[in-house]
């Protein structure tokens, strides 16, 4: 089928990037949008995003024209009557999306594919409310729709032979990655990226963290893109709340429930950068006290344990010991603050100390960051002295209770868990799931990537260790990871 003329409903932070990208390879598009105001910010947006690409030189000014040229603004849905296909992004609402795709269905023609971009609800649901269930499918863009590569393609049981296909072809026109999947609450991304922003949501009200330290655990220790509540403000805190909630009603998984904090962000209006504040844009976390710097001593690994795994790109020239010693700093036998590189709860370990007060636990993420884990016995001038430490060392300080997996282990293996058992329940296969990371997210690497180069042991052990200490099932490691760490096989088969 050829898709000449397109339709897009909803031009907020998806529907106006859409419309772009359909314009720009060449399409003619008609964008709808609510009320007057909605279709002027959605104007806005439109010729926002296409400035900034002349402003960088990625666009001529009169390609810009051409783009612009192709959309015609709308706020009449009657005027979608001769398009081949519609792209609904209008809030993640199962009756607003049922209503709309009703009526489209009244005034498209038969043969009109109608697509939603819905992060997370059933497809099947919007489809058997048409006439048409048969040429309703999932056309889910990410954000930002004109930046990123992939597109999941959701297929239902009723989908009409070829038009998935079809679909798939027209995004590979658009230059997207099309990734073609069957019709489960979040799709291959949202089941794997929004439960660990949400976890992240939860760690900070915990108070294992704090939101700055998060992002750059994340950022920096792991090499995503940006932290979880930069993406969180990227995506908007109310699409993130009712995409947990559609995962939750799906799966019943206490981890899919939305973290309270997030449902009062929203009520509160704070939807993220669409609002101009979420978790940012308020004032920055606070500065701690400066430390008085004196003698360290660092125990465990070795003292120099290396830095950990993939990770730990560059090496960084050695351990933290060494690093200190560089930067000038005094080994002592009696230190005013004791670094235990740690490998289980840094309680176990300070309650053997005569002073445990002085003791903070510190695990190094790649060769950037230093989680420093805090006791409840560590004295605050201890943990300021360690913070300060590495950072005269050249790290990152992600100051963090003692708890299991402390930030960066606590958040990513928990998600590489859930991508194993996707694919053990058949819905994707290791390549998809890897690929739709990389692309839909922008990740250096898939879930099955960083699993094999982390090594498969070490997050199944971690795995164990996040159990035990939350009690969650989610977290037990997967059987199939489980089963090929015994056998002692350190890839996952592929077909
Ligand atoms: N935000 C993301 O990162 C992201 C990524 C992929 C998919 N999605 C999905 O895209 C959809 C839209 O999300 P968003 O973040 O762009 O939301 P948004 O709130 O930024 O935009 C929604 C737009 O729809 C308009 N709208 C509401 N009702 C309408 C109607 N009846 N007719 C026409 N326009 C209407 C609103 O005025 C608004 O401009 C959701 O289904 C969401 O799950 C979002």
């Amino acid at each position: 089928m050829a898709f000449e003329r397109v339709g897009v409903v909803g031009l907020g932070t998806m529907g106006a990037g859409i419309a772009e990208v359909f314009a720009r390879a060449g399409l003619r598009v008609i964008g709808v949008e609510a009320d007057a105001e909605a279709l002027a910010r959605g104007r806005g947006h439109l010729e926002r995003s296409t400035g900034k690409a002349v402003d960088k030189g990625r666009l001529e000014p009169g390609q810009r024209d051409e783009i612009l040229g192709r959309v015609t603004l709308t706020t009449s849905r009657e005027d979608l009557r001769d398009v081949d296909l519609v792209v609904e992004a209008i809030p993640e609402i199962l009756d607003y999306k049922i209503a709309l795709f009703k009526d489209l269905d009244r005034i498209c023609e038969p043969a009109t594919v109608l697509a939603t971009n819905s992060s997370s609800l059933s497809v099947t649901a919007i489809a058997a409310a048409t006439g048409r269930p048969g040429q309703v499918v999932g056309m889910h863009f990410f954000n930002p729709a004109p930046v990123m590569k992939l597109v999941e393609v959701v297929g239902t049981v009723v989908s009409a032979p070829g038009v998935v296909a079809d679909v798939a072809a027209l995004a590979g026109r658009l230059g997207k990655t099309p990734v073609a999947v069957g019709d489960r609450a979040g799709f291959v991304v949202n089941r794997l990226l929004l439960p660990y922003l949400n976890q992240a949501a939860v760690l900070m009200e915990l108070g294992v963290a704090g939101r700055d330290d998060i992002d750059a655990a994340m950022k920096l220790g792991v090499g995503l893109p940006m932290g979880p509540f930069t993406l969180l403000d990227l995506i908007g805190l109310d699409t993130a709340y009712e995409v947990m909630g559609v995962l939750f009603d799906e799966t019943r998984d206490r981890r899919h429930a939305p973290a309270p904090l997030l449902r009062e962000l929203v009520t509160a209006g704070l939807l993220g950068r669409k609002s101009g504040r979420g978790f940012y844009g308020d004032s920055p976390q606070e500065e701690p006290a400066k430390s008085r710097l004196g003698t360290f001593g660092v125990v465990g690994g070795g003292g120099d344990g290396p830095t950990e795994g993939p990770r730990a790109a560059g090496g960084g020239g050695g351990g933290l010991a060494e690093r200190l010693r560089a930067a000038g700093f005094r080994e002592s036998e009696d230190p005013d603050v004791v670094l235990r590189l740690a490998d289980r709860p840094v309680i176990e370990h300070a309650v053997r100390l005569p002073d445990p007060a002085r003791m903070v636990g510190v695990h190094l993420v790649g060769d950037q960051v230093a989680e420093l884990a805090s006791t409840v016995l560590t004295s605050e001038e201890a943990a300021n002295a360690a913070r300060d430490l590495v950072k005269i060392a050249g790290l990152t300080p992600v100051p963090c209770k003692d708890r299991a997996g402390f930030v960066v282990d606590a958040l990513l293996f928990p998600y590489l868990n859930d991508a194993v058992r996707m694919h053990d329940s058949g819905y994707a296969s290791i390549d998809d799931i890897d690929a739709a990371m990389r692309l839909g997210c922008g990740y250096p690497a898939g879930p099955f990537e960083m699993l094999e180069s982390l090594g498969l042991a070490k997050v199944r052990d971690g795995l164990r260790a996040l159990y035990a200490e939350y009690r969650e099932p989610a977290f037990a490691p997967a059987p199939l990871l489980d089963q090929l760490v015994t056998a002692g096989v350190s890839r996952f088969p592929r077909p």
